[in-house]
């Protein structure tokens, strides 16, 4: 995580990131949790809690990873009222340490989008993103249907590139509304960063994948 050494702010945010990263999350087991999907392989398993429906100690777990993940990627954090509205996915290993989190939410449109270099400049764009956080992304103004939103995607930085974001975003198709399996076209994803852009590419089989404003 680049920082500025020197910055009161900057030096207390990332002593909290250094902190996380060293120590990891822990998972402790919660009253509402769900075991989606156990992999013997690692004798890992996929959990889901629903923001909603968790008491005030899940909620605190919950603000505590999303504090993580927002720290490092350097978003505003997200409002009750958005959270109430969404599932919570957490890949948690044999250790009881949360190496992986989706937060997903309904959505009704996202935007398809437009590569530049492909599409010209004679269709009418929008960007959604800001370059600040490597998130700007630009795309069509015309609204498509989408079902499922990508709000937040992180793996720990020692477990990336070894399939975990694939698997809970496996999950999320399959679980996230109940009896129907979505494909991975009916998915948006929120202002990608760089590192989301290229797994939601390889992930959905295309560079023009669904983004949408979280605001
Ligand atoms: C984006 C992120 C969640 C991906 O998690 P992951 O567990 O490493 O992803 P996977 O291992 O399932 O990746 C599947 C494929 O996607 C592609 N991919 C994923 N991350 C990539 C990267 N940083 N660069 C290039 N390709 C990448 C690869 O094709 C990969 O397959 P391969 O490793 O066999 O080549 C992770 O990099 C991360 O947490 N980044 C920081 C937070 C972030 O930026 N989140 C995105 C917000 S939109």
């Amino acid at each position: 995580m680049p920082y500025s050494r020197g910055t009161v702010e900057d030096e207390a945010v990332h002593a909290k990131y250094h902190k996380a990263v060293v120590r990891g999350i822990t998972y402790t087991s919660y009253k509402n949790e769900m075991m989606l999907k156990q992999f013997p392989e690692d004798n890992s398993r996929i959990m889901m809690l629903a923001y909603n429906q968790s008491n005030q100690f899940e909620k605190r777990k919950i603000l505590q990873i999303l504090d993580v993940i927002d720290t490092e990627l350097n978003s505003v954090e997200l409002s009750e009222q958005k959270l109430d509205q969404c599932k919570i996915y957490l890949y948690v290993t044999d250790k009881k340490r949360v190496e992986g989190c989706v937060i997903a939410e309904p959505i009704t449109q996202a935007y398809r989008i437009s590569r530049e270099d492909k599409d010209g400049m004679q269709v009418e764009k929008m960007q959604i993103g800001t370059s600040n956080n490597g998130s700007a992304v630009f795309c069509f103004t015309k609204p498509i249907q989408a079902v499922c939103g990508i709000n937040r995607i992180w793996v720990s930085r020692p477990n990336r590139r070894k399939g975990i974001a694939t698997k809970l975003i496996n999950i999320v198709r399959e679980k996230f509304i109940y009896g129907c399996v979505l494909k991975p076209s009916d998915l948006a994803f929120s202002q990608p960063t760089g590192d989301g852009q290229a797994f939601a590419s390889h992930y959905t089989g295309t560079m023009e994948f669904l983004v949408y404003d979280e605001n």
